[in-house]
């Protein structure tokens, strides 16, 4: 079995090793595009010895971003902004990943750190919001969605093959669709925000296909030798386990079927009256690898990942390909070398680049 610091092919992209820094929103972004905070932070994490860097939730449509601060792809400026990061990013040896996705009814929301809560009604700042029914969040996110016409959906799919489009000409290697954390398309799957009654709503086969007809016409855009992968919600803790799993591997065997390469097994966030049992360890590991046993798909997974021998065990047990590593990245951008010096590996300075590495293998 593989470990930690095996090198992982997917198509035509080999990772340097099976850590992976998810994809991690800064809200620091004006209009969608980048900016020096995020090539500092892409270059560092780069830098830090990961196999795969991923770009944060990076919206379609200009109401798909969850904040102001939010990232886009729906214009050439945002992705011209991103190329010299994407460079950055394989020139300190990792491949650049991103993450295309639309918020939904959690859109136009205050950055986490302003108040978590949907932008008033009336305040400029803020925008009409878009789901599959016209149902609100609740709790913290209030705003009742405009329930979206077919139109809407058209016009949604083609902001991510538009988007997909921009991600390939700026050299992003894998591409991410956030299909998780209830946004609009999680919406689409979940039971309780999805209460259409046309061929996107009611049976699953029904709610399954806003995601199955995005990958699909993504795939026909992104390269075949480049790996199209999907973060979903695959559990919701919301009292139905069994059932939302068994819908989500049933929709998973049919994208592998239209070229999806890898998943990325997570956690729906559709309810604010799920019950997460936050305390338990590697919390979403276990559906990761019934995921992986069931579909076929390689699978990643993050959520309390939290330490290197943690990772390690998840791949040599061949419950996971990849470990997604979030937070403890924010901590410490080296956590690869920290985690290579844990699990003895040889030389484990050289998970960083030279003029790192050089120093450090005479000192820790
Ligand atoms: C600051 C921050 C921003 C995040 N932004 C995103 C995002 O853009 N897309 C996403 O799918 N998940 C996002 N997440 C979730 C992380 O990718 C990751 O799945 C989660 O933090 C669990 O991993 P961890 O326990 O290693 O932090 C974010 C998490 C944090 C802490």
């Amino acid at each position: 079995m593989p470990h930690l610091f095996d090198p992982f092919t997917l198509k035509g992209s080999t990772l340097r090793n099976r850590i992976a820094v998810s994809p991690m929103c800064m809200y620091s972004a004006e209009e969608g595009v980048a900016n020096d905070w995020h090539a500092v932070h892409l270059a560092g994490l780069a830098r830090g010895g990961a196999g795969l860097v991923t770009v944060e939730a990076t919206a379609v449509t200009p109401e798909g971003r969850i904040t102001p601060g939010c990232l886009g792809l729906w214009n050439d400026e945002q992705a011209q902004a991103l190329a010299p990061m994407v460079q950055a990013i394989k020139a300190a040896g990792a491949v650049p990943g991103i993450q295309i996705g639309h918020a939904g009814r959690k859109a136009s929301a205050n950055r986490p750190w302003e108040g978590d809560d949907h932008i008033p009604d009336g305040d400029p700042r803020g925008w009409t919001t878009i789901a599959p029914s016209a149902i609100a969040f609740g709790k913290n996110l209030p705003r009742t969605p405009r329930a979206m016409t077919l139109e809407d959906i058209a016009r949604v799919q083609q902001g991510f093959v538009d988007a997909a489009i921009r991600a390939r000409d700026v050299g992003f290697e894998w591409l991410m669709l956030h299909f998780a954390h209830g946004y609009l398309a999680q919406e689409f799957l979940y039971r309780g925000s999805n209460t259409r009654n046309d061929q996107y709503g009611g049976s699953a086969e029904n709610r399954a296909r806003f995601l199955l007809e995005t990958i699909e016409a993504v795939r026909a855009v992104w390269p075949e030798d480049r790996p199209l992968i999907a973060r979903l919600g695959v559990i919701e803790f919301d009292g139905h386990d069994e059932q939302d799993v068994s819908e989500a591997i049933a929709l998973l065997k049919q994208a592998k079927e239209k070229g999806l390469d890898l998943v990325d097994v997570s956690m729906g966030f559709s309810t604010p009256e799920a019950q997460i049992p936050w305390g338990n360890g590697t919390l979403v590991a276990p559906y990761a690898a019934r995921v992986r046993a069931e579909t076929g798909l390689p699978v990643a997974t993050s959520w309390n990942i939290r330490t290197a021998e943690n990772a390690d065990a998840l791949i040599r047990e061949g419950k996971i390909d990849l470990a997604m590593i979030g937070r403890p990245m924010l901590a410490d951008p080296h956590w690869a070398y920290d985690a290579a010096k844990k699990l003895g590996v040889e030389k484990p300075s050289w998970v960083l680049p030279a003029p790192y590495a050089h120093w450090l293998a005479r000192y820790a």
